[in-house]
C-alpha cells in the first residue's frame, strides 16, 4: 500500500527539520488552550505524540499506514490503525499534523471534517495543515533522489489540476540483488475557504507558514462550533 511505502522512504525525504518545526508550532498552538486529552490523527511514528510526554496530556494516534502504527507502538505509545471514523471517543483537541488532510481526496472531505466534530468535547479544537496552491505547485512538484545504506530512492512528483501525485521508487539491495517497490501517493488541494464556511466549526486562527518558501502551507484552528 503506498502509504506503507511512504513509511520507509520518510527518513530519506529531508523533512527532519520541518517537521520539527511544525511540532513545535502544534505545541505553541496547544499550550493556549486547557487540554487533557488529544488525539492525533495521522501521528506517523509518533514524534509529535512523544513530545507531550512531559507535559500532563493524555494522547492517543491513529494512523492509515499499519508500518506507521508499529512504529510509534514500538515506542509505547497509544496509537492504532483506524480511520477518524472508527473512533468513538471525544477529545479536547485533535490534530492532523503535516499534510495529512492533503491526503484526504476532495469528495470525503466533509465526511473526515464531520467524524473529526464527533470526536470532539464540547468547544474542543481541530488544528491542522494544509499545503497552499503555491506550495504544491513550486515546492512539491518536482523530483528528487536520496541514498542512505541500502536504500535508493528516486520521486517525482507532479501537481495538475489540483491534485499532487507522487511516484516513489524504492531499489533496496540484500546480497549484492535488488528488490524494487514502487507506489505512487495522492494529495489534494482544499482551498482555505472549505473551511471559513463550515457551519459545525468556527475558525479561531487561520495563517500562511513561510516552511520551505512563502506561504507556501497554512496552519488552522477550528474550534468546535
Ligand atoms: C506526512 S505524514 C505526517 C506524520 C506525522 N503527523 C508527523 O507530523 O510526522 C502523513 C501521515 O498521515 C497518514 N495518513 C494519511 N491519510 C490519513 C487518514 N485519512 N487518516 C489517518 N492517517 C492518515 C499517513 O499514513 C502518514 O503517516
Amino acid at each position: 500500500m503506498s502509504l506503507d511505502l511512504y513509511s520507509k522512504v520518510e527518513h530519506l525525504l529531508g523533512i527532519q527539520e520541518s517537521t520539527k518545526y511544525l511540532h513545535t508550532l502544534y505545541t505553541e498552538v496547544l499550550y493556549n488552550y486547557e487540554i487533557k486529552t488529544l488525539l492525533d490523527v495521522g501521528c506517523g511514528r509518533g514524534d509529535l505524540m512523544q513530545t507531550f510526554d512531559k507535559y500532563d496530556i493524555e494522547c492517543e494516534g491513529i494512523d492509515l499506514s499499519s508500518l506507521m502504527v508499529q512504529k510509534a507502538q514500538a515506542k509505547g505509545l497509544k496509537v492504532e490503525h483506524k480511520s477518524i471514523c472508527e473512533v468513538n471517543k471525544q477529545y479536547d483537541a485533535i490534530v492532523a499534523v503535516f499534510d495529512v488532510l492533503n491526503f484526504i481526496h476532495p469528495n470525503e472531505l466533509n465526511d473526515f471534517l464531520s467524524c473529526v466534530h464527533d470526536s470532539l468535547n464540547e468547544e474542543g479544537i481541530f488544528v491542522f495543515d494544509i499545503n497552499t496552491l503555491h506550495g504544491f505547485s513550486n515546492v512539491a512538484d518536482g523530483t528528487m533522489m536520496a541514498e542512505e545504506g541500502n536504500m535508493f530512492l528516486c520521486v517525482d512528483a507532479l501537481f495538475e489540476n489540483n491534485q499532487l501525485d507522487t511516484k516513489f521508487t524504492l531499489f533496496t539491495e540484500e546480497d549484492s540483488r535488488y528488490t524494487k517497490e514502487q507506489a505512487t501517493l495522492s494529495q489534494y488541494f482544499h482551498s482555505l475557504q472549505i473551511f471559513k464556511k463550515l457551519k459545525d466549526f468556527k475558525v479561531v486562527k487561520s495563517a500562511y507558514l513561510d516552511m520551505y518558501d512563502t506561504k507556501d502551507k497554512a496552519l488552522i484552528v477550528l474550534k468546535k462550533a
